[in-house]
């Protein structure tokens, strides 16, 4: 399958997923890298792996509706077939959402529907969790919401750093995402209503 990542940063989930797609085995290739940021060491990252990416700064567009829709006119002349968000940091309109239903699919750094939104790790010490940990989950209109497919959890230790604590998620993000998107690629996410249910083992 052919796969767009659509990112804003550091991309360190984008280099999982690349790494997963450099093996011949996996079920993915991802044709094209979108940044809204133009010095996102993600867009780094894309080239050194050889892998088109486009800049959209959305400054530069008078609605998010239009840049949606440049964005997505990208896309598909990629022949962009799943969508992954990796660290994108802008909301995202309705029809775009809609127009890739089922076939994108966002990472967030929180057991959803824990902590949706931003600062997740600060938020989860706050509360005293004593489990944290990642989601990857189907794309739907609202913010950090949509069917789950893969989650990993991690201890909350009593000495823990807000950065300790993202560090140890992120380890986890890395592994969860390439299963979450091989998962999709290979047609074994069935959505029923709120639920993904995923036909492999072990789920
Ligand atoms: C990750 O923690 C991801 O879960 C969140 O934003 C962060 C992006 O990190 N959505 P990176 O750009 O993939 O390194």
């Amino acid at each position: 399958k052919r796969v767009g990542v659509l990112v804003s940063g550091r991309g360190s989930n984008l280099q999982a997923l690349l790494d997963a797609c450099a093996d011949p085995a996996f079920p993915a290739e991802i044709v094209l890298v979108v940044s809204n940021v133009a010095n996102a060491y993600a867009l780094e990252r894309a080239a050194t792996a050889g892998v088109p990416s486009v800049t959209l700064s959305h400054k530069s567009f008078a609605s998010r509706e239009d840049f949606d829709a440049a964005m997505d006119a990208h896309l598909r002349q990629a022949g962009v077939e799943i969508v992954c968000l990796a660290g994108f940091m802008r909301l995202l309109s309705a029809g775009f959402v809609q127009s890739w239903d089922q076939r994108m699919i966002n990472i967030h750094p929180s057991l959803l529907p824990s902590f949706k939104g931003l600062h997740t790790h600060a938020r989860a010490l706050e509360a005293g969790v004593k489990l944290h940990g990642c989601t990857v989950h189907l794309v739907t209109p609202d913010l950090d919401d949509g069917p789950i497919i893969v989650q990993a959890a991690v201890p909350v230790l009593a000495d823990d750093t807000e950065d300790a604590l993202a560090a140890r998620v992120l380890e986890q993000e890395h592994k969860a995402y390439p299963l979450a998107l091989r998962l999709i690629a290979e047609g074994r996410v069935a959505v029923d209503g709120n639920r993904a249910k995923v036909e492999a083992p072990g789920f």
